[in-house]
């Protein structure tokens, strides 16, 4: 075996390591199970919602929103029923609002019915934590 052959079998071994870390464990890939099960449910928000960095799509991004109030993040046009909610997004808040969003808000402009499977607003909240607030 030429040294030359040597080198090739090293560059495939670092390369395979390397795929296997961006296949396994990149960022972005919630260790906790219940959030790895939210970022699946997440999947039916996120064409219009970012979570784990600040763009704006067709919805506001979704970075550092526990604690945020409702329709408060700077330059996005939120609906005046969302403005005048009065909500602080928590838990309680967010599952209610993800329960029904219409019924909570009247009058809002976030065209999603709701999940109606409570596990499922349990898996997104935790994603959301795990995502969009990692110093909880
Ligand atoms: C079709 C696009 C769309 C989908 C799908 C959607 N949203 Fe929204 N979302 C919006 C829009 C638009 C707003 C702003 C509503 C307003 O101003 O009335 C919003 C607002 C929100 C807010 C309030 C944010 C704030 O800054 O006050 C949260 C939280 C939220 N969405 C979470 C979710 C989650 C979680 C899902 C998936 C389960 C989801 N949304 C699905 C478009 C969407």
């Amino acid at each position: 075996m030429s040294l030359c052959t040597v080198g090739h079998v090293h560059r495939f071994v670092v390369g395979l390591a390397l795929l296997l870390a961006i296949a396994g464990c990149g960022p972005g890939t919630p260790s906790d199970p219940l959030a790895a099960r939210g970022q699946e449910v997440f999947a039916r928000c996120v064409a219009c919602h970012a979570a784990d960095r600040p763009l704006t799509k067709v919805g506001p991004h979704l970075v550092g929103v526990f604690g945020r109030t409702a329709g408060s993040l700077d330059g996005f046009p939120y609906s005046d029923a969302l403005m005048a909610s009065g909500l602080v997004w928590d838990d309680a808040t967010l599952a209610a609002f993800l329960h029904n969003p219409r019924e909570l808000v009247p009058g809002n402009r976030m065209a999603f019915v709701g999940l109606r499977d409570d596990a499922d607003i349990d898996a997104v909240i935790a994603y959301l934590r795990a995502v969009s607030d990692p110093a909880e």
